[in-house]
């Protein structure tokens, strides 16, 4: 059982265990286990984890966010009309994963809104105009689809939200 009062994320350190972590899914495991902190050390990704309080070394899921911009015409018609000609600020959670053992007990949900908070916040000194997600097969697109996530014109598994959508 996830006991939700006990749940935090936090941004990945290394206490946490990398290995211990299986989601289903061998790419997204093994990213946590081999690329993470190369990436945060890089300044290429931010790498957030779910933990309980009470075993904060367990990873119970995780996911990435790193800036990008988006041309105008992935976009479909009728967000693109109302913008600048020009490449559109974005953040991109490049990965999200929960761990098998805990999947369908709403982490996902909680770290998607908590990805949503850190990206409004930031938004107020950056501007970004959409989230945008990678998913990894269509069983996470349609995940991503159950939150109000749109696929960009040309890429199947990519998906928008625009930051206004959450706003109002
Ligand atoms: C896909 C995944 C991230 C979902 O996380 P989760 O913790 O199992 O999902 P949650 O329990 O938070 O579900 C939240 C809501 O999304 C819905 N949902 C979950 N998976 C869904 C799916 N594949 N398609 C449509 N809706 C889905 C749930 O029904 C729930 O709806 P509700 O809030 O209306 O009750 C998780 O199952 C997972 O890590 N799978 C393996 C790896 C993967 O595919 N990752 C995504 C790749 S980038």
């Amino acid at each position: 059982m996830i006991d939700f009062y006990d749940l935090i994320i936090e941004p990945l350190n290394a206490t946490h265990d990398r290995p211990g972590f299986h989601s289903g899914v061998e790419l997204l495991d093994r990213y946590l286990r081999k690329q993470a902190k190369q990436d945060i050390n890089r300044h290429i990704s931010r790498v957030f984890v779910a933990v309980e309080k009470s075993r904060p070394q367990k990873v119970v899921g995780y996911y990435t966010l790193s800036s990008l911009s988006i041309e105008l015409n992935q976009l479909p018609e009728n967000q693109s009309r109302k913008l600048p000609r020009h490449p559109i600020p974005a953040v991109l959670i490049g990965r999200l994963a929960v761990s098998q053992s805990s999947q369908g007990k709403g982490v996902g949900k909680m770290m998607l809104a908590d990805a949503v908070k850190r990206v409004l916040s930031v938004s107020d000194e950056i501007a970004i105009y959409a989230l945008v997600v990678d998913a990894i097969n269509t069983e996470a697109k349609a995940f991503y689809e159950h939150f109000g996530f749109v696929p960009l014109s040309d890429a199947g598994l990519r998906l928008f939200l625009a930051l206004k959508t959450i706003r109002r």
